[in-house]
């Protein structure tokens, strides 16, 4: 299963629900794929320390039969990463010119072996990088975090899937994870009240806290239970972790 970790917005927890997802799901055997598409390589740098011979713009402008050559493992068993480098910006202007240009990484992404779950760590902008995960995806996984307007951008995203899908919206798999939650500022309902009668049966029942280990173990490039494993913010992205693999059964 493809999935896009995706929101217009910046700074909402993409990184560091796809650094943390991926983690959980291959600490439970199950064959992992992270590719950053972010030029600033925050998820890249989580799992690969050093510089990379070959990165997702390779996989991305190579031959799709070339595309296994862009993954490297991580330090963690069954976690493999494609990483991101600030190429990728260049690399984002010169897809511009290609035929197919939203296409590119689905089709590469038949050529990467055999994964129980590929995550794509998209950037906060609706440019052609994330147009190729919405493409690709099986799944948009879209972290919000509550407050005003958290899900402005929310139905652009989702039109956009759609037309580059040639899908209806209400055929589109996706879903949405409360991220970043404040219990002391935040109204509990504040998100569902906001999420309109079509979105609210997509919410995620896994709710991630705001939390400082979270924070530090971001900071230190670690996933949370390589920085502290019995914390709150372990545990929720384990809860999550659980939910994910639920959807699938
Ligand atoms: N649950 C959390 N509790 C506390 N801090 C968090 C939490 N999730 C993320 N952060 C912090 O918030 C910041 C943004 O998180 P993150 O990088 O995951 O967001 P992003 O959506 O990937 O951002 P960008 O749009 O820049 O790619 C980081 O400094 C991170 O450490
Ligand atoms: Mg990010």
């Amino acid at each position: 299963m493809i999935i896009a970790v995706t929101n217009t917005k910046g700074g909402v927890g993409k990184t560091t629900t796809t650094v943390n997802l991926a983690t959980g799901l291959a600490a439970r055997n199950k064959r992992t794929l992270v590719v950053d598409l972010d030029p600033q390589g925050h998820s890249t740098r989580c799992f690969v320390q050093g510089e990379l011979d070959q990165d997702v713009s390779d996989l991305i402008m190579e031959k799709p039969s070339q595309a296994a050559r862009a993954v490297v493992p991580s330090e963690y068993e069954h976690l493999d990463v494609v990483g991101a480098t600030d190429r990728l910006t260049e690399t984002a202007e010169l897809l511009q010119a290609r035929i197919r240009r939203e296409e590119r990484l689905s089709r590469a992404l038949d050529h990467v072996g055999d994964y129980d779950y590929v995550l794509l760590d998209c950037p906060p902008v609706l440019g052609v990088l994330a147009y190729n995960a919405l493409v690709a995806a099986d799944m948009l996984l879209v972290p919000v975090q509550p407050g005003v307007g958290s899900i402005t951008g929310l139905d652009t995203l989702l039109e956009s899937a759609a037309e580059l899908r040639d899908e209806d919206v209400s055929d589109l798999s996706y879903r949405i994870l409360t991220t970043m939650f404040e219990i002391r500022t935040t109204r509990t309902n504040a998100l569902v009240e906001e999420l309109l009668e079509e979105h609210r049966r997509r919410l995620l029942r896994t709710v991630i806290s705001k939390s400082e280990s979270l924070n530090q173990a971001n900071l230190l490039g670690k996933p949370v239970v390589a920085y502290t494993s019995s914390s709150r913010g372990a545990q929720e992205y384990d809860a999550l972790c659980e939910e994910i693999l639920r959807l699938r059964s």
